[in-house]
């Protein structure tokens, strides 16, 4: 990529953390903070990513999120919400502690060299010790500033709204010391299938992250083995829109199949070359699970 080509997109910042911590919860108080919610529409969608504009420094300035189950059976989804990540919020409940999960957050960012932002949540729950976590942190690496650390530690209860203004200046203080959030939104788009879902009036309805490129309605797209033309799009409000410039997340309508989360997508020139690539996935697929099958047999044969 040319240099000349790229330009600033927002931090995805991906919440990471063990089961029941707050991590949706956090985000719809996030989604309470938004300098553009309340007008037309509202705010009434619950998707697993979104963008948020946020005021910093009297600046306005956007933010993507992206929610993930801390549930252990998430494992593969955790790592590849690491891929796509520039910033994670680890969530951890202030009156549970560090737990599984929340360790297994915090090895896939350290893997794919993602800076960590601690939210210490339930800060108002019987029992919450937010010194109690950072301790416990200290033990991983997360060294809280007021330790002589570097790990920006945040205390908030996503039940009462507070310390949310707190944690948005530390992912925006985190996302300007030294990434380099450019993309060339001039090009095909290309990105990354969030979550996805069969809807009955609409068929497959995919949630994508554009990641460069820009994304447009009519754009024939290849994401895993479902493909098509994008037939609309529609953005955290609910509303139609036309394009979606890198860093946005947006759902697509006009897929042939429900695809996978963190299959890639990209745009190809014509909707023939993107049924092609398809179709060379799911015979690819078809004959890996054969030869699969193959080997178990033959295993069989010999016990
Ligand atoms: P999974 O997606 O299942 O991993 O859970 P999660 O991390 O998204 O947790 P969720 O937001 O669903 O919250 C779990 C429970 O904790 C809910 O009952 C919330 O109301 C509660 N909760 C979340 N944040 C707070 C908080 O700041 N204080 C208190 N007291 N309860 C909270
Ligand atoms: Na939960
Ligand atoms: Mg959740």
């Amino acid at each position: 990529e040319d240099e000349e080509d790229l330009q600033i997109r927002p931090p995805v910042v991906t919440v990471m953390g063990h089961v029941d911590h707050g991590k949706t919860k956090l985000l719809d108080a996030i989604r309470k903070a938004d300098v553009t919610a309340g007008e037309a529409g509202g705010i009434t969608q619950h998707i697993g990513a979104y963008q948020v504009w946020t005021e910093h420094d009297d600046i306005e300035r956007a933010i993507t999120f992206i929610d993930t189950p801390g549930h252990e059976a998430f494992t593969a989804m955790r790592a590849r919400g690491a891929d796509v990540t520039d910033i994670a919020i680890l969530v951890v409940a202030a009156d549970d502690g560090i737990m599984p999960q929340t360790i297994e957050a915090l090895n896939h960012a350290q893997a794919a060299g993602v800076p960590i932002v601690v939210a210490v949540n339930k800060i108002d729950a019987e029992g919450a010790n937010p010194d109690k976590v950072l301790q416990q942190l200290t033990e991983y690496g997360l060294v809280a500033e007021e330790y002589g650390g570097d790990t920006m530690f945040r205390r908030v209860s996503a039940l009462k709204g507070e310390g949310i203004n707190e944690l948005l200046d530390a992912v925006l203080l985190t996302a300007d010391a030294g990434l380099d959030l450019r993309a060339n939104p001039n090009r095909q788009a290309r990105g990354v299938a969030i979550e996805a879902k069969l809807d009955k009036g609409r068929g497959s309805v995919a949630t994508v992250l554009i990641q460069s490129g820009t994304l447009r309605v009519g754009d024939a797209i290849v994401t895993g083995t479902a493909y098509g033309r994008v037939r609309a799009m529609v953005d955290e409000h609910g509303e139609h829109i036309e394009e979606a410039m890198p860093s946005r997340p947006v759902q697509v309508q006009g897929l042939s199949s429900v695809p996978r989360a963190g299959d890639s997508f990209i745009v190809t020139d014509d909707d023939r070359t993107a049924r092609q690539i398809a179709e060379k996935r799911e015979a690819a697929e078809r004959n890996a699970q054969l030869a699969k099958a193959r080997k178990r047999i033959s295993l069989e044969d010999f016990t």
